[in-house]
């Protein structure tokens, strides 16, 4: 089957699903096998405090994959970089124009607002989707002329925001209240999740907890060991997911109860995919595309 949303329309990417930004781990690697398996690989660019690394990663994830990928720049809130070390939109602009320079033409941003590279992200042609925790703030990302929001909900490893809500209700609102793309984000491991996402309006999802245990995720084995063991009913990882704050260390979320071996990317997606159309097919579904471009007028 086919798949077509205006995600990826605009990205060129064979499913609709954005590898989230991975402080550590979103490094060309495990990015590169992201975008083979059909998805958008995110390099994170946190992970390189300098720019002649930021390079060689660029010239190695541009061997490593033809596929369309990303850049992901996380603002580091001002609140935050009182204390600990962290990264301006300024400490990025030479990254972006490197970026730009050799071809990317997808950038994420996540965090805190990021209007200086995404005035040059337009300027430039290329594409800007922006990750918040609130619909005060996507709506505000809308107004600052991004080309795509990512809402990540509750569910996505605590909370970003005392006043985040659920991914459900982010994202059927979202699909009331804004006019852009969605990506749906939070808490989503499995088809059901995926497809459930898609139904509530968004235009693509992006994963983050349920990658992590795959065989080219640079986790280590200790970190995937634990995921594949970790009992998401458990009263203190609920705690630890739920009562979360921005200067703790993000964990994985409830996404990963649906994680039970470490699989190749490729695999883990395909599985999704299959089962996805497998869903699809039990409804009555039998089209040999899945589009949600399909009856826009007719939407709400
Ligand atoms: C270990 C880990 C590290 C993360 N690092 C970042 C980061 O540096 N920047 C960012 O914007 N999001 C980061 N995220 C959030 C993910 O990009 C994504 O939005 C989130 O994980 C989606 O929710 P899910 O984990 O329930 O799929 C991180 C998530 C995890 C689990």
């Amino acid at each position: 089957m086919k798949w077509e949303t205006k995600i990826t329309k605009m990205t060129g990417v064979k499913y609709p699903l954005i590898m989230g930004a991975f402080a550590v781990i979103g490094r060309a690697e495990f990015a590169s096998a992201f975008s083979n398996a059909g998805g958008l690989g995110i390099i994170t660019a946190i992970n390189y405090p300098k720019i002649e690394a930021f390079r060689t990663e660029l010239e190695h994830m541009l061997l490593l994959t033809d596929r369309p990928f990303g850049i992901n720049f996380t603002i580091t809130p001002p609140y935050l970089l009182k204390n600990r070390s962290g990264r301006t939109q300024e400490s990025y602009y030479d990254f972006l124009n490197l970026a730009i320079d050799m071809g990317v033409n997808i950038f994420t941003t996540s965090a805190y607002k990021a209007p200086k590279l995404g005035t040059r992200i337009k300027e430039a042609g290329c594409y800007w989707f922006h990750k918040c925790a609130t619909m005060k703030h996507a709506i505000a990302a809308e107004n600052a002329g991004v080309d795509a929001v990512t809402l990540v909900g509750l569910e996505g490893t605590g909370f970003k925001n005392p006043v985040q809500n659920t991914t459900l209700v982010n994202i059927t609102m979202a699909r009331r209240l804004l006019n852009h793309p969605i990506i749906a984000a939070g808490g989503i491991g499995d088809a059901r999740g995926f497809l459930g996402a898609l139904a509530m309006g968004a235009d693509a999802v992006c994963l983050g907890s349920s990658i992590i245990a795959t065989t080219e995720s640079l986790a280590s084995k200790n970190w995937k060991d634990q995921i594949l063991n970790q009992d998401i009913f458990d009263d203190k990882y609920y705690r630890k997911i739920f009562h979360l704050e921005l200067k703790d260390s993000p964990i994985a979320s409830m996404a990963i109860g649906h994680i039970k071996e470490i699989l190749p990317i490729r695999v883990f997606i395909d599985n999704m995919i299959n089962e996805t159309e497998h869903i699809l097919k039990s409804w009555g579904f039998r089209g040999a595309m899945f589009s949600t471009l399909q009856n826009l007028k007719k939407q709400i």
